[in-house]
């Protein structure tokens, strides 16, 4: 059963999802020396990230944390659009870390999966991992979509079914563009899992994916949520307004 945190609004939400990064952060160096940590994007993280570089700013672990993102838009990081982009604006701008600990898609490459395959390369690099095993991430923080996508992994997709490969592109065709994403053995490899998900309009999609029947290929989330270890859903009330198990976990203060 996965943990459920679930905060009154978004503000509390983005608050308590500070915490968590933050008090999982400090517990890893302290135990492993590193933490690893892959990035979500869209615009929900924006706030959480913010509060990391400031409320947090001096107790967060920024010279011994390496940043990845899970999944990357096909634009250069200048881009509004860039995932990139809106971390590093949030908050690896505003904080000092060494720009070897920042692992970023280089999405500007015209040849998306060129740029697929060398962050693959760039992963088992940040993660020295020299063998042909499995990286294994510290904390992947990952949002979702009202149609149950999560990273780059949408319905229907054929990055869905990839199992040998870290990193690769994926065509979204209700987006009509090519996305760069980990793939569900990368992302449920990880040691810890954390979904940040707000609002009302993704309580369907919520409810599906923890409460529903298994149906990955519609909900792709399912595929990192009953797949990884440890895994912790960060909601507001708005978006957890539809689950069951929800009525009984509140948010500890
Ligand atoms: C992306 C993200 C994507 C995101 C969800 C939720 O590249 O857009 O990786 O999976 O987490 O779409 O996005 P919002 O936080 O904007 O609702």
């Amino acid at each position: 059963m996965p943990n459920l945190l679930v905060s009154s609004n978004a503000a509390e939400l983005a608050q308590a999802a500070a915490k968590h990064i933050t008090e999982r952060a400090i517990a890893v160096v302290r135990e492993r020396g590193t933490f690893s940590f892959v990035l979500a994007g869209g615009s929900t993280p924006r706030s959480v990230y913010s509060l990391l570089a400031t409320s947090h700013r001096s107790e967060f672990p920024w010279q011994q944390t390496h940043f990845f993102w899970g999944d990357e838009r096909h634009v250069p990081p200048t881009d509004p659009e860039s995932n990139f982009r809106m971390a590093w604006e949030s908050m690896l701008s505003r904080v000092l870390v060494p720009s070897e600990n920042i692992h970023r898609i280089h999405a500007e490459d015209e040849d998306a999966d060129n740029a697929a395959r060398a962050y693959s390369e760039e992963i088992r690099a940040g993660l020295a991992v020299t063998s042909g095993a499995l990286p294994v991430f510290d904390f992947v923080l990952l949002g979702i979509g009202p149609d149950g996508h999560t990273a780059s992994l949408f319905p229907h997709t054929t990055a869905l079914r990839v199992t040998d490969r870290l990193v690769v592109t994926n065509w979204v065709d209700k987006l009509k563009s090519i996305r760069i994403t980990m793939t569900v053995p990368l992302l449920t490899n990880a040691r810890e899992t954390a979904f940040l998900v707000q609002g009302a309009e993704k309580a369907p999609a919520v409810k599906e994916i923890l409460e529903g029947e298994y149906r990955p290929d519609l909900y792709p989330a399912q595929l990192i949520a009953k797949k990884a270890s440890s895994v912790t859903w960060m909601l507001d009330q708005n978006s957890a307004s539809l689950l069951t198990s929800a009525k009984e976990s509140l948010h500890e203060r």
